[in-house]
């Protein structure tokens, strides 16, 4: 093999021809498999689409660029797993665009954080972190508080994202306003939204502030999801492989 190296590095045409050949192995390797994508995803109980106001949240997390600080996947790693909880499913970013894995953690993963704090907590957190955290490197995002969620769009972005993929009705889109006013409150009428979303959607006044549907229910509301769609009590992965 090495004898022959030579001849290869000599001969340009002959370098080329092998190179092409062998990203073409490389490059077959990782695009086959994105033909099954929809084999690759294991089906799971309880994932649903973000409701509009979840997605405004969404929204917002990805315009500030937690991203660059956050990742959203727990890894199939001991520690992992011991400090965040269950490692991620493929399954559970089925429904975002783009997923927001990330690569980068100045701040601790963000996969499963739903739950595990109150809204105040949130809030007082992403007003200025060293509120609660003294030794915090993260920025404040005072502003969130302040600015209007910007909700009268979402029935736009809900259609792009059916035209994607995301399971959104066309009764999930009318009501996208409203059910994004009505998930920001805790006095009004939620029937409509629940049976729209399931049960185990956070209806309340996310950020304190009853008068208004700021960015920071928004976010504080998506924050709240995250990790929690599919219950893990019942998840049994080698289960379902035996069923198939
Ligand atoms: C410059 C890097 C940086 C950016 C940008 C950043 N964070 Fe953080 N974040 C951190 C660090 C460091 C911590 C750990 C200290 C703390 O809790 O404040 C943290 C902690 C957190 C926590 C608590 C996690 C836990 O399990 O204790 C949440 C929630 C959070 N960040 C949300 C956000 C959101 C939402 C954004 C975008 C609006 C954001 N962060 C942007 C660095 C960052």
């Amino acid at each position: 093999m090495l004898k022959h190296h030579d001849k290869i590095e000599r001969n340009s045409v002959l370098l080329l021809i092998l190179t092409v050949i062998v990203i073409s192995i490389g490059g077959l390797v990782e695009i086959v498999p994105l033909f099954r994508i929809e084999q690759t995803i294991e089906k799971v109980e309880g994932m649903r689409p973000y409701t509009p106001l979840e997605l405004a949240g969404a929204k917002i997390y990805k315009r500030e660029g937690c991203y660059g600080c956050h990742s959203q996947q727990v890894r199939v790693l001991r520690d992992e797993v011991e400090r965040y909880g269950h490692y991620s499913l493929a399954a559970e970013s089925m429904y975002d665009y783009p997923f927001q894995w990330g690569s980068k953690r100045t701040g601790p993963d963000l996969a499963r954080v739903g739950g595990k704090y109150s809204d105040q907590w949130h809030t007082r957190h992403l007003i200025n972190p060293r509120n609660l955290v003294p030794e915090s490197i993260m920025p404040g995002y005072k502003f969130l508080i302040e600015r209007d969620a910007k909700i009268s769009d979402l029935a736009t972005d809900m259609e792009v994202l059916r035209k994607i993929g995301v399971p959104y009705t066309d009764e999930m889109i009318q009501n996208a306003v409203s059910d994004a006013m009505v998930q920001a409150s805790s006095e009004r009428e939620s029937t409509g939204l629940i049976n729209r979303y399931g049960k185990k959607v956070n209806t309340r006044d996310f950020d304190g502030n009853p008068n208004k549907v700021s960015e920071m229910d928004a976010l504080v509301s998506y924050l709240q999801t995250l990790g929690t769609f599919v219950d893990f009590a019942k998840f049994d992965p080698i289960l379902k492989k035996k069923e198939k």
